[in-house]
């Protein structure tokens, strides 16, 4: 006899490993797999992932999580992907092989590309169709570069022999089948990070596009949040399971925290950290450095639109202490440290490793570390190290403020430095209003999770999965309030020092 499958699927193809996790219907973690990958650094400001390693880890990884709960592709009702957004990959349609490796989201090569693109009408020209400012981060620079750059690959492109995608898309083209008949398509959240995206009516600008010298023809199908793209076809990996959901994971990550209303927001704390607000079914443009992006789109829903407040540098700012400083072995040492000591000493930290994101969008900005005196030791770099991250989120907090007219009154947190309680009690101090930790930290897989189950029906609505929402932790704000403005205008400062790097 058979029965109904039991559970959900996640591929979280994420900026530093690819995991998969398999979800029940309360929305509880059942089993997990997980690899990191190569992180290639060829140059200072380039940053790449071999997208290859990337297609051989998630086959891994899911095998690993479906070994670990005893399970197989029968139970598995649906798949939901989620990934780094922005990280560009273009591969041949014939051989599937990548011309390039991806350029990852962090990469900076692509400032002159934009510079040239701004010219006389400055980095705003495109914002009111696609809602971003022109800046490295995007992905449509980073095709321009591939095409310019890589031996016959504009030829390529023109001849309809290239693709572009995402890393959802280039994962989803593989488990569909492949070079043998895979789908190429991408959701509404990804598409909407490229720069080639109207925001409005969902469909590909060719007029930037033409900008850019980037053919349409090689670019994926603009397809819903939710809804079946395919089916596994590669073999022995997930055979006939629908794939179902395709998020960019701060998306995802709204979607498992349940901010399904208008004004309800998160902060993920992962390589970097990205507060999203959503905003309704009408795009709002922001006038405080923010970005107007795609929150999801359920099938045939309208859109739902989120302001975004992406920061670059914060998690991966702890992984730097411990690579290329090496003054912590493992990176939930960096609480410890910083904890032993009782302030930071005068050091402030500007993580601008690939310029500054929200809200400044200053590409000529490098990282700079200040205040500093012969009293200042390893630890209080390490709290400067921490506190750059809750002084980065607390700008783009007051930037959706402002944009909002009126002011948050409380903050949902994920990701993994949410584990880290000297930060999240610090974050409170310097927001000046809770900070909330869910039961499941896992939301940007959960989020595809739910993307995709409620696709097939293994969940009915967003209300139905709303209701596994639980709070585990809040931290309430503390301290003296003229002492944290000291700090944060301190801060500010610092950030000023940051600026003009570039030649
Ligand atoms: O926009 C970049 C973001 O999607 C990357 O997130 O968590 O993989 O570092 P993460």
């Amino acid at each position: 006899m058979s029965t109904d499958p039991q559970y959900v699927m996640a591929i979280d193809q994420g900026t530093t490993s690819s995991r998969a996790i398999i979800f029940d219907k309360q929305g509880r973690i059942v089993s997990v797999g997980q690899l990191e990958h190569q992180q290639i650094f060829p140059r200072a400001g380039w940053v790449e992932h071999d997208p290859l390693e990337i297609w051989r880890n998630v086959r891994k990884v899911v095998a690993d999580a479906e070994a670990s709960a005893e399970i197989n592709a029968r139970d598995i009702a649906a798949v939901g992907i989620t990934n780094q957004r922005e990280t560009t990959v273009v591969w041949d349609r014939t051989t599937g092989e990548p011309v390039y490796n991806a350029i990852v989201w962090q990469d900076t090569r692509t400032q002159k590309i934009v510079e040239e693109l701004a010219g006389d009408a400055g980095p705003d020209r495109y914002k009111d169709r696609v809602g971003l400012p022109l800046a490295s981060y995007f992905s449509g620079p980073k095709v321009k570069w591939i095409l310019d750059n890589v031996d016959g690959a504009r030829e390529r492109a023109e001849r309809g022999d290239l693709l572009m995608g995402t890393t959802d898309s280039w994962l989803v083209w593989n488990m569909t089948g492949g070079t043998d008949g895979g789908v190429h398509v991408t959701d509404v959240t990804n598409a909407s990070r490229t720069m080639l995206m109207n925001l409005e009516s969902l469909d590909w600008n060719e007029e930037i596009c033409a900008d850019m010298g980037i053919p349409v023809s090689m670019l994926p199908e603009i397809r819903s949040s939710s809804e079946v793209y395919g089916r596994g076809r590669t073999r022995g990996f997930l055979p006939e399971v629908p794939i179902a959901g395709i998020l960019g994971d701060q998306q995802a990550a709204m979607f498992g925290q349940a901010c399904f209303e208008k004004g309800m927001g998160k902060n993920t704390y992962g390589t970097g950290s990205f507060v999203l607000m959503n905003v309704g079914t009408e795009v709002v443009h922001s006038q405080n450095g923010l970005l107007s992006t795609v929150c999801y789109k359920l099938g045939e829903q309208p859109a739902v639109y989120a302001l975004e407040g992406s920061i670059a540098v914060t998690g991966s700012l702890v992984q730097w202490l411990r690579d290329n400083l090496g003054i912590i072995s493992s990176a939930p040492e960096v609480e410890p440290l910083a904890a032993s000591v009782a302030d930071n000493g005068g050091a402030y930290f500007v993580p601008a490793f690939s310029g500054l994101f929200a809200p400044h969008w200053r590409s000529d900005a490098r990282g700079a570390l200040v205040g500093l005196t012969r009293y200042v030791t390893k630890a209080h770099i390490a709290r400067a190290a921490l506190e750059a991250t809750a002084y980065q989120s607390r700008e783009v907090v007051e930037a959706m403020n402002a944009d909002a007219g009126v002011d948050i009154t409380e903050l949902k947190v994920d990701g993994g430095m949410t584990a880290n309680e000297l930060l999240m009690q610090f974050q409170a101090d310097q927001l000046g209003v809770p900070v909330i930790r869910p039961e499941v930290t896992e939301t940007t897989a959960l989020g595809a999770a739910y993307a995709a189950g409620i696709a097939v029906g293994f969940w009915y609505d967003t209300a139905e999965v709303a209701r596994n929402w639980a709070e585990d932790k809040r931290w309430e704000p503390a301290g003296d309030e003229q002492e944290r403005g000291r700090l944060f205008r301190n801060w500010q400062k610092a950030v000023t020092k940051s600026f003009g790097w570039v030649d």
